[in-house]
């Protein structure tokens, strides 16, 4: 194809496509819908020495700036299911593909592995780069592989799920040291993911169970169970403009958990591995007073802590500078520090 096809669309607005509805503008964004668009695209940028920017589905993203070089939010829609001789399936999807539209079509077709997930906004390529999770399942425990375009040739590269470096709302991708090296850069175009016909049903979060009672553990009817609860608590962001969680859960030394517990019998723990223990940033923040606070444009969500809004016509530094104020109230009162989890743009 010659490359004259590839027209990026000059500064354009994102407003509508982040999730907490900040301004900001792309200088340059265009909206592959095959890899091999992709790969023209970056040559596009290449030729211009322009830096680029992968943008998934905007929601877990801070647009305090705008963003130079060529934004490229991947498009393309494919999904290919393997029925492998085990009785597990391969299936491999476009990153373009709506996060919540495949957690209902893999359920509706009877295959375990992403109910858990469901509701998470979003598209497919942004979910490795934090590692998505919710009641007790993370894309770690189902994804094999990640493709991607390098940025620097357009040469494409599967990274196996070692190579991703998974933790808890982490991965390679999030990694500066990584993505400084301009060898790394890269656009994530599809994701291989390993769905089962056969499961045990991870029921042991929270209400999931309860919500369950009584019926039978199909994928659909558990993904129903998650969006139920999820909509209980989460603001949509067609209606209210957030970026889902804010803050990562603290992980403290066991020991550091302990002295808290002693004081707060109440406090929420979980473990994190031998040695440490998870905090709940939520019910932190919550103590702290802040639940549905308002500072003029932005506020904290009245029904989980955790989530900062944005109820529409202000800017991201109104929405920082609140942050920053539950960041130093909890610390003082808590001696935690709380770390931001949306990338900042600024
Ligand atoms: N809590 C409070 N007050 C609050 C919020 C929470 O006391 O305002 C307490 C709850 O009562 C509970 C504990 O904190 O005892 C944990 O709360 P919840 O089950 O709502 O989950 P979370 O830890 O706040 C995490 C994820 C969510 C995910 C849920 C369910 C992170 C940063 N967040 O939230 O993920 O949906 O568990 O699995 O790990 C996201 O990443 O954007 C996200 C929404």
């Amino acid at each position: 194809m010659p490359l004259s096809l590839i027209t990026p669309e000059e500064h354009k607005d994102l407003q509508s496509l982040n999730t907490l509805g900040f301004s900001a503008h792309a200088a340059y964004f265009c909206q592959p819908e095959s890899i091999e668009t992709c790969q023209q695209a970056l040559e596009w940028a290449r030729e211009r020495t322009l830096p680029v920017f992968a943008l998934g589905g905007g929601s877990n993203l801070i647009l305090a700036a705008d963003i130079p070089g060529l934004t490229l939010q991947m498009s393309n829609q494919q999904r290919d299911y393997q029925t492998q001789p085990d009785g597990s399936v391969l299936l491999t999807v476009g990153a373009g593909v709506v996060w919540h539209d495949l957690v209902m079509e893999t359920a509706g077709k009877g295959l375990f592995g992403l109910e858990n997930l469901a509701l998470i906004p979003g598209r497919v390529g942004a979910a490795p780069v934090q590692n998505i999770g919710a009641y007790g399942t993370e894309l770690a425990d189902v994804l094999e592989s990640v493709e991607v375009v390098r940025v620097i040739d357009g040469q494409r590269i599967t990274l196996s799920q070692d190579e991703c470096c998974f933790g808890y709302r982490d991965s390679i991708f999030k990694s500066e040291t990584y993505q400084q090296c301009r060898e790394n850069q890269s656009v994530i175009t599809a994701l291989v993911l390993r769905l089962q016909t056969k499961a045990e049903p991870k029921l042991g979060y929270g209400d999931l169970a309860a919500q369950l009672e009584g019926k039978a553990l199909t994928p659909l009817a558990i993904a129903e169970a998650v969006c139920s609860i999820r909509r209980s608590k989460l603001p949509d962001p067609a209606e209210v403009g957030n970026a889902g969680s804010f803050f990562k859960n603290p992980v403290v030394p066991q020991a550091r958990a302990e002295a808290l517990k002693e004081r707060y019998p109440d406090m929420p723990l979980y473990p994190a591995g031998a040695g440490f223990a998870k905090l709940a940033a939520g019910w932190l923040i919550q103590q702290c007073g802040f639940k549905g606070a308002k500072r003029g444009a932005v506020g904290v969500y009245p029904k989980q802590a955790l989530v900062l809004v944005h109820f529409g016509n202000g800017v991201a530094s109104e929405l920082l500078e609140l942050a920053d104020e539950i960041v130093s109230e909890v610390e003082r009162r808590f001696q935690v520090r709380l770390e931001r989890e949306p990338q900042l743009i600024s």
